[in-house]
């Protein structure tokens, strides 16, 4: 069973997590819209992944005899400097989402909830892979600050990232 206090965060995580799909579906309009469908792409598996994330945390909620209560999503952003901002925008937020992962990890750790705490076990390694991959990203945008051909290499390997994967539903 959850603690009142504990489900309030866990419901406030899915809202955080597709904020994070809104916020990552803006991008990839804003990149659609510059011709960029690589970007644009990338952006909108992320963009799904993020729901992926928030339903894993849905089903927990449940799993744990606890309520769900959905709230307002805040609008995102609808534009960009460049590409160039955009991963410095998607990379900043990932190291907000962590730090957000890490408070609902120390709440569990300081109720003694350990299922919780090993539940959120997988969102500590997966934030690890999602700032890496923010940061992959932005780090070869900064080295073709000043070749913009090399965007359209950069477009065409985004391009390629394979479409999320959903869990098995719960039962
Ligand atoms: Fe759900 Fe990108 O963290």
């Amino acid at each position: 069973m959850l603690s009142a206090k504990m489900e309030a965060a866990l419901n406030a995580q899915i809202n955080a997590e597709y904020y994070s799909s809104y916020l990552y579906l803006s991008m990839s309009a804003y990149c659609r819209e510059m011709n960029l469908e690589g970007f644009a792409s990338w952006l909108r598996i992320q963009a799904d992944e993020e729901m992926i994330h928030a339903m894993k945390i849905y089903d927990f909620v449940h799993e744990r005899s606890g309520r769900v209560t959905l709230t307002a999503i805040d609008a995102p952003p609808t534009e960009w400097e460049s590409p160039l901002a955009v991963f410095e925008a998607t990379f900043a937020h990932e190291q907000h989402v962590t730090a957000l992962i890490n408070k609902l990890v120390d709440l569990a750790i300081s109720e003694s909830d350990h299922a919780t705490n090993s539940f959120l076990q997988w969102f500590v390694n997966e934030q690890v892979e999602e700032e890496a991959s923010a940061d992959a990203v932005l780090q070869k945008l900064k080295l073709l600050a000043n070749a913009p051909g090399g965007l359209f290499m950069l477009d065409r390997e985004l391009g390629l990232r394979p479409a999320a994967t959903p869990p098995a539903p719960a039962t």
